[in-house]
């Protein structure tokens, strides 16, 4: 089977009821990522020549939400599986293909696709069964007395006998597209929920003698649909514990990988170690020999070669050099980009602000639009006041500067290289480089001056 031939139909019409969302249930994420965009990149992976996505419930606002560059049909009413399909005929030709997927079983492995396109020849029909230990809700497979497949029937539609089988029906069909426009045209919703199944095409295929494939999905986790929000919960923590182990596999050392949240695509090297209650959000990169402390949260950064990100730090939208130490307890927010051996101390927040190599900003101070050169030293409590209420202002200290604990820069305003503040000062205009600069009162002392004393009652 050539790709060219192959369509991807995605459903994903469905309302969702069970999930009492108002948001549609292919939207909900897994991983991070939403439901449908993980079955549209899984559709990607096997190069068909195009992926229909039909959508029902929310149409606009999952156009809006995923990007995705599919052909988007919309079904007005939700009339059933076969009925979503229907919608899919008008862009295929008779010679193609078609897999249906949906859009609420988001971890399904392009592997175990690539193997039903293989072992079905275009005429014929292949679906993906499992084996659950509880298959309640889901569609059986039917077998006849030498073992080969009859039907699907839905759970709502079967005898408590049926109902024990537990070889299930994934929802993963390939289809011939030759056959499937006259097999839609006769389904007919009488059932228990009234709906046109797509299920009801296997009857019609055996009795045509169409050859039907069965492939039986190994892991029964990875064809679970999500139909509710234990489902979804159930859904991610597999996908958490697969990552995890695969991370281990890969050379991380993860303190317990049931402790760890990814929710995006990350790139961590070998010899990195995460401890427990990480949580790394949309793309992350984390090169060799850096150490994530315990409670951390990453987004969107780049943490270099042996960096120490200590206990309870969050980085956002950040680059961290090689070999910089960060927190504990320390905010690098979006646009910070720390040069190599940098050391952030305990409560430091940094935003949009450059740091240079080897500066130390070690205790209690807040960093917003500036840019530090290198060998800085920033004493505790030091504040950048980038802010004047309608504008934001920077700050520039230059490289081998030196400032006081507890100043005050009122940007704009530069420190020039090597300069040095003193402790308290509150910087309003440029300090000249290699000079000290103090802005506080004099210290004075009164002698003979005497506290105040409480009137004594009598
Ligand atoms: C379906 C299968 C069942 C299978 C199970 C696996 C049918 C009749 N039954 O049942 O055999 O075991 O999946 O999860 O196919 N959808 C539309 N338009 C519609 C109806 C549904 O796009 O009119 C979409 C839904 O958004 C969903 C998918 O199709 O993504 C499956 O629909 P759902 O109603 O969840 O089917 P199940 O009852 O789970
Ligand atoms: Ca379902």
């Amino acid at each position: 089977m050539s790709s060219a031939n192959l369509h991807v139909a995605i459903l994903a019409a469905g309302q969702g009821k069970r999930m009492h969302s108002r948001i549609p249930k292919v939207l909900h994420p897994v991983g991070g990522i939403p439901m449908l965009a993980r079955v549209v990149q899984t559709a990607e992976q096997l190069t068909p020549k195009q992926v229909h996505v039909v959508y029902g419930h929310g149409g606009q606002s999952i156009k809006k939400m995923l990007n995705l560059s599919v052909n988007w049909i919309q079904q007005d009413e939700q009339l059933g599986t076969g009925h979503a399909v229907e919608q899919v005929l008008p862009y295929l030709k008779d010679a193609s293909q078609l897999l249906v997927l949906f859009g609420d079983t988001p971890l399904v492995p392009s592997a175990l696709l690539k193997k039903l396109i293989m072992a079905t020849p275009v005429d014929s029909l292949g679906i993906v069964t499992a084996n659950f230990t509880n298959p309640f809700g889901l569609g059986r497979i039917l077998r006849d007395e030498e073992g080969n497949v009859a039907s699907i029937i839905e759970e709502k539609d079967a005898s408590d006998e049926q109902r024990k089988i537990t070889e299930i029906f994934t929802g993963i069909m390939l289809l011939p597209v030759a056959k499937l426009h006259f097999w839609l045209t006769r389904l007919t919703p009488h059932n228990a929920q009234k709906e046109y199944y797509l299920t009801d095409v296997l009857k019609m295929a055996v009795t045509e003698k169409v050859p039907v494939v069965t492939v039986t999905a190994d892991e029964p986790e990875v064809v679970c649909g999500v139909n509710d929000r234990h489902q979804l919960m159930q859904r991610e923590r597999y996908l958490q514990q697969k990552m995890a182990y695969d991370l281990t596999q890969q050379g991380v050392t993860i303190m317990d990988t049931t402790r760890l949240d990814i929710r995006g695509d990350v790139e961590i090297a070998t010899d990195v170690t995460l401890d427990v209650n990480v949580i790394l959000e949309g793309q992350v990169k984390i090169d060799e020999f850096s150490v994530i402390g315990a409670n951390c949260v990453i987004r969107d950064s780049q943490i270099g070669k042996r960096v120490h990100v200590l206990p309870n730090t969050v980085i956002e939208e950040a680059i961290i050099g090689d070999d910089c130490t960060v927190g504990p307890f320390a905010r690098i927010r979006p646009g910070a980009e720390l040069a190599n051996e940098v050391h952030i101390g305990n409560f430091v927040e940094i935003k949009k602000s450059k740091v240079g190599v080897g500066s130390k900003i070690n205790h209690l101070s807040y960093v917003g639009d500036a840019i530090i050169g290198a060998k800085v030293n920033v004493g505790a409590g030091t504040i950048t006041c980038n802010y004047d209420g309608v504008n934001k202002h920077q700050t520039i200290i230059e490289d081998g500067a030196f400032i006081g604990s507890d100043t005050q820069l009122v940007a704009p305003v530069t420190v020039g290289a090597g300069a040095t503040i003193g402790a308290g000062s509150t910087i309003t205009r440029n300090a000249p480089p290699e000079t000290l600069t103090v802005s506080r009162a004099k210290q004075q002392t009164i002698n003979g001056w005497q506290r105040p004393q409480k009137k004594i009652e009598d």
